[in-house]
């Protein structure tokens, strides 16, 4: 299958858990795209996106995923034919713990995309290896894809 990561990260967290999934699904066989500075025109044409995101900010989505999220909110596309997965990293002592898996959540379902699974929520005060808890969380996206 085609898959498309899209990554949003500050101090590149995220992005090396975007890698991680991104090694283990194509040892799988599958075709993965891996956007760490999305916009709309480069991953409209997909069909499955796996977006790996932290939260910064007072909750924000991170700089380079806010370009991507604004074009959706502001242009409001289609995107009826979109499935994805949203893989958060974000730290509980912040009471906007992993924000940015909401408002990803929120943007892409106000489009008609449809959640294949739960989000996974990192919480990197207590969680050490986040890749691999990624890791253990993938099947339940690979099941639904
Ligand atoms: C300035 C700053 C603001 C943050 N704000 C939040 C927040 O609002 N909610 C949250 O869950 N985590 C927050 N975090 C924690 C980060 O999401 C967490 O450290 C994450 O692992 C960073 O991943 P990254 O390296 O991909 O950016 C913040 C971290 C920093 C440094």
């Amino acid at each position: 299958m085609n898959i498309c990561i899209i990554t949003g990260s500050t101090l590149g967290g995220a992005e090396y858990v975007g890698d991680h999934l991104a090694d283990l699904l194509e040892q799988q066989g599958h075709q993965v795209q891996v956007e760490n500075q999305a916009n709309l025109a480069d991953v409209c044409d997909q069909s499955l996106w796996l977006i790996v995101t932290s939260t910064h900010g007072a909750g924000e989505l991170p700089d380079n995923l806010k370009p991507l999220f604004a074009q959706i909110n502001a242009e409001k596309p289609d995107l009826s034919a979109l499935r994805y997965g949203v893989v958060g990293l974000g730290n509980s002592d912040y009471d906007t713990f992993c924000f940015a898996v909401d408002e990803v959540e929120k943007a892409l379902n106000a489009q008609s995309a449809v959640k294949i699974c739960d989000s996974l929520r990192i919480d990197v005060r207590n969680i050490f290896d986040h890749e691999q808890a990624a890791e253990e969380w993938l099947p339940s996206f690979i099941d639904m894809m």
